[in-house]
């Protein structure tokens, strides 16, 4: 209990004085608990996904985690409030790091707040499949851009003294068969892409534990792998907290311990008494379950979770809201702005038509174990109290109520558009029509294309075959298609904007905020443009992935589908549509502004030293531009597309010019070299892009490595 101990010895130190049985209790969870009705639930259990009793005469506490990527689940079942943040990938369409670590600190001190001293959220899977049903908790599909932004947010939730964590470890990029499909993808492509991802989040974040995955790689159970748990995520990245399963994510008990898995959740149907028999037949040495008890024993002192237990109170229900709504204004990204219709004038008395989602109740929030419950229960049907699973939930910020607030010389008018007849009426009288469409994404499934659901597409043709001045406000889980794009004025991607949605959204509709956020993702014209035209291993016969079960109940689960990601392999988001000459209908890094930037004076002499470049508010209003570097390498180096390699958020006065300066860490311009099992800088000629898009890049020069 000595805190000015280092953790490590602290540990040891505990794990010295522990007894066999003791230990083994550290390493599995008591049972689904609260996730199940009518499953027991341990005394000292807090309400959420998971406990682990502590161990009171050394002064171990328990562990209570609760699920946590966009706001603390599960609030409701013990009437507490939580604050609902953005998605985590409009977290991600900021590009701040600083917005991540706020993102971070609203999760941690609610967390502490309601009593738990463990948060399982920081997912940070990239997105090579755009229709995944859970890429809102994600952060997109470039690895440094997701490893950054969640690296921030785990430290950011690590700084109220809990235990953090980084999650699925690793590949688990579609929902649909996700407990049984086996992923294949080659050693380099996986290192410089998705693990790269986990790789940039952990030495940001340090989280000091580490969710592994449902699914198989390369034929092991991602909770059973040791080249994954081993190999490169305890010696390559150095984790020195904690590796435990996704909820029935452990298959074995002598594989999985061996291979580097530390804690079984929910239950121990292998780290249990099977541990326990491991051991003594030896199968499992000793220091093994040691060294699986110390990583535990080393999070909770070195998280803070032991010298300062939560201290429970009332969550702070205004901060929260600031917090969130300043995050959401920055993870708006302006699409398309024809003829310059946005911003909205405040003093106009003309007819505003409000139309779709449920606009004037509320904004749309993902569903699954990221579900957060709405004060006052769904704003769409509030005689619900807490969430249910696979029902879509909106949360009471109504975009309605706060364009009325903005403009109180209009006639704002609301039509549902569930009848594309009314919705058209309304439109065709109407000066302006902002029509908001959804795309609801849960945990347990994928979409099962782009397009936007429930017919829609048509409705915006409609309305936008009725007013020329129609802007469309976006509210998806990730990309979508939007064919109407050439036929409307204005499109918004607000993703799930949270708490402070609403005001977030007419904030900028109104010009009040500047919008600012980029694309962390490449939104595809069309399915057939994406490495895989269907989701693989989804099929009429399996639907997603079993969780929603066919109407007679039966529950269906592709039969350990393949899932060759080598096909894509390193060509991840906008690498593919680059090397296939593909054009997207908006870019990774696309995002306008009310203002204009301009780029000039790149100055840059080598790969590994400082990229400097001048940009200027060349508009009459002040707005941050996130100013993008991205790197080509070496013919020699097999990677003929563009890779982010750094990036700067300026804000900026109109006329100010700003001098920016960005050192891309070498191993960024690196490529991972299999046979050495190291990053190697190639020799060569590398081409330098700087500018506002992957696909809008202003400035070039070519640098060489001898
Ligand atoms: C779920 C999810 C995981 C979540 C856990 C507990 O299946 O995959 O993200 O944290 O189980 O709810």
């Amino acid at each position: 209990m000595d805190s000015a101990l280092p953790a490590e010895q602290r540990a040891h130190l505990a794990l010295q004085a522990m007894t066999l049985d003791e230990k083994l209790q550290l390493v599995h969870g008591t049972g689904w608990g609260v996730l199940r009705d009518g499953d027991p639930v341990a005394p000292g259990h807090n309400g959420g996904a998971g406990f682990v009793p502590g161990i009171p005469r050394l002064h171990i506490p328990d562990i209570n985690l609760a699920d946590s990527a966009v706001g603390i689940r599960m609030a409701a079942r013990e009437s507490r409030y939580a604050t609902l943040l953005p998605s985590a990938l409009g977290l991600a369409a900021t590009w701040d790091p600083d917005a991540a670590y706020l993102y971070g600190s609203v999760i941690g001190r609610e967390l502490r707040d309601q009593g738990y001293n463990m948060s399982i959220g920081g997912g940070v899977n990239l997105m090579r499949e755009p229709r995944n049903g859970r890429n809102f908790e994600y952060a997109g599909e470039d690895p440094l851009l997701a490893g950054t932004e969640v690296g921030n947010l785990i430290r950011g939730v690590q700084s109220n003294q809990i235990i953090g964590d980084v999650k699925h470890y690793a590949l688990n990029d579609q929902e649909t068969g996700r407990n049984t499909i086996n992923v294949l993808l080659n050693q380099r492509a996986m290192r410089e892409t998705d693990l790269l991802a986990f790789q940039i989040a952990i030495e940001i974040g340090h989280p000091l534990a580490a969710m592994c995955s449902y699914n198989r790689i390369n034929g092991d159970y991602a909770c059973e792998n040791s080249y994954t748990l081993k190999d490169v995520l305890k010696h390559d990245f150095g984790f020195k907290g904690f590796v435990l399963s996704d909820w029935e994510g452990t298959h074995s008990t002598t594989k999985a311990a061996l291979a580097g898995l530390d804690m079984e959740q929910p239950g121990s149907d292998f780290f249990g008494k099977s541990l326990l028999q491991a051991v003594e037949n030896g199968s499992v040495p000793r220091s093994r379950l040691d060294d699986m008890a110390e990583r535990v024993l080393y999070s909770l002192f070195a998280s803070g979770a032991v010298d300062h237990p939560p201290v429970r109170r009332v969550v702070n229900p205004f901060l929260g809201l600031k917090d969130a709504q300043h995050i959401a204004e920055e993870s708006v990204v302006l699409l398309q702005n024809e003829k310059q219709v946005l911003p909205l004038n405040k003093n106009q008395n003309g007819i505003i038509a409000i139309i779709g989602s449920h606009a004037d109740v509320g904004v749309l929030s993902g569903g699954g174990s990221a579900q957060v419950d709405a004060p006052g229960g769904n704003a769409i049907d509030a005689s619900e109290g807490a969430a249910v699973w696979g029902k879509p939930v909106y949360f009471p910020s109504a975009p309605l109520q706060f364009v009325c607030e903005k403009a109180p010389h209009a006639n704002v008018l609301f039509d549902s558009g569930d009848n594309l007849q009314a919705a058209t009426t309304l439109a065709a009288k109407a000066d302006i029509a902002i029509v908001f469409v959804h795309q609801w994404m849960t945990e347990g499934q994928d979409a099962a294309s782009l397009s936007l659901p429930e017919k829609q597409d048509a409705l915006v043709e409609a309305v936008a075959t009725a007013n020329k001045k129609t802007i469309v406000v976006l509210e998806t889980g990730g990309p979508v298609s939007m064919p109407w794009a050439p036929r409307v004025a204005a499109i918004l991607e607000t993703w799930y904007p949270g708490i402070g949605g609403g005001e977030a959204i007419a904030n900028i509709l109104f010009g009040d905020v500047n919008p600012s956020g980029k694309l962390p993702a490449t939104f595809a014209r069309q399915d057939a443009d994406l490495p895989y035209p269907h989701v693989p291993a989804l099929t009429e016969a399996t639907g997603n992935n079993g969780m929603n079960a066919h109407a007679d109940g039966t529950k269906s689960e592709p039969e350990s589908a393949t899932v060759d990601y080598n096909l894509q392999g390193l060509k991840v988001g906008y690498k593919w549509f680059q090397t296939e000459h593909k054009q997207p209908l908006f870019a990774f890094g696309h995002g306008l502004s009310y203002t204009n930037f301009a780029y000039s004076a790149l100055q840059c002499d080598s790969p590994s030293k400082a990229v400097t470049f001048q940009i200027q508010n060349t508009g009459q209003r002040s707005g941050d531009e996130i100013a993008q570097v991205y790197a080509t390498l070496p013919a020699s180096s097999g990677e003929p597309f563009r890779r982010l390699v750094g990036w700067k958020r300026v804000a900026l006065a109109p006329g100010e010019t700003r001098m920016v300066s960005i050192t891309p860490n070498p191993a960024l311009m690196s490529v991972f070299d299999v046979k050495s099992d190291s990053w190697k800088l190639e020799p060569g000629m590398y081409r330098i892009e700087v500018g506002a898009a992957s696909d809008d890049l202003k400035l070039q020069t070519t640098v060489g490595l001898p």
